[in-house]
């Protein structure tokens, strides 16, 4: 469905993302790991066209979509939440939620796909709340609402359970499975190992803008590079 070959983005002179190269299949639930500055989010976002790549190519259903505007993107099925969310603080619950939907449903259906979202994510409650004043786990869940009712082939969610309690994030990963079970694939970037562990059926590896390793969690944890890299091998070296 995804694939990327050879990826490169520069910032003058810090190559944030160098030669990267990965795919991505529907149905599954991938996750995206390294250490603080490694890249993850630059992937993220040049996979998404919040930035242009200084090199490379993104398959994504064959075609090369690297120069395509972000809104076309989200047409064609890519959608993100930001690490920072980017939500519109004095719109409602429903009104943030309703952005996502706009370009993927016609006006008779709409508000049904929205109730459907704020349902499923307990925000009906809260639907005609402002978003500025919910906590952050609340408003996770709003960003989460508006990526899926875009009806999205892939969601790519950028530390989608920092911030949230044990039971949200019970919650969110029910939620993730349940969208990889409808044929969804998911890119997880996330810093609580034992979510991505449990709930990532495959793993990359970034370490200073590089990919590292590829492979099931097992394979992941078991390589020499990654224990280096990144889970320190017991050593407490910051990157
Ligand atoms: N817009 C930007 N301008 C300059 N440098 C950036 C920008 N975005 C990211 N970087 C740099 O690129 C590297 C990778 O950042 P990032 O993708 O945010 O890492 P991660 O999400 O893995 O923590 C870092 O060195 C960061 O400082
Ligand atoms: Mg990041």
């Amino acid at each position: 469905m995804l694939e990327i070959q050879q990826l490169g983005m520069s910032f003058g002179g810090v190559h944030a993302l160098s030669g990267v190269s990965l795919a991505i299949n529907s149905g599954r639930i991938y996750g995206l790991i390294g250490p603080n500055g490694a890249g993850k989010s630059t992937a993220i976002n040049a996979i998404t066209g919040t930035i242009v790549p200084t090199s490379g190519r993104i398959l994504w259903h064959g075609k090369d979509v690297a120069r395509w505007p972000q809104h076309r993107r989200a047409r064609s099925g890519l959608a993100r939440t930001f690490q920072n969310l980017a939500l519109f603080h004095k719109l409602s619950v429903r009104e943030n939620v309703t952005c996502g939907a706009i370009h993927a449903h016609d006006d008779s259906s709409l508000r049904g796909v929205v109730d459907t979202a704020l349902d499923a994510f307990g925000l009906a409650q809260i639907a005609d709340e402002p978003v500025n004043v919910l906590s952050l786990g609340t408003r996770k869940r709003v960003e989460m609402a508006r990526a899926t009712v875009a009806n999205p082939k892939l969601l790519l969610l950028d530390e989608p359970a920092a911030g949230l309690t044990g039971s949200e994030i019970a919650e969110f990963s029910h939620r993730m499975r349940e969208f990889r079970d409808q044929g969804g694939a998911v890119l997880l970037v996330e810093h609580d190992m034992s979510l991505v562990m449990t709930l990532c059926e495959h793993l990359f590896v970034l370490d200073f803008g590089k990919l590292i390793a590829a492979g099931t969690p097992d394979e992941v944890r078991a390589n020499p590079a990654v224990q280096a890299a990144y889970f320190g091998a017991g050593d407490e070296q910051q990157h």
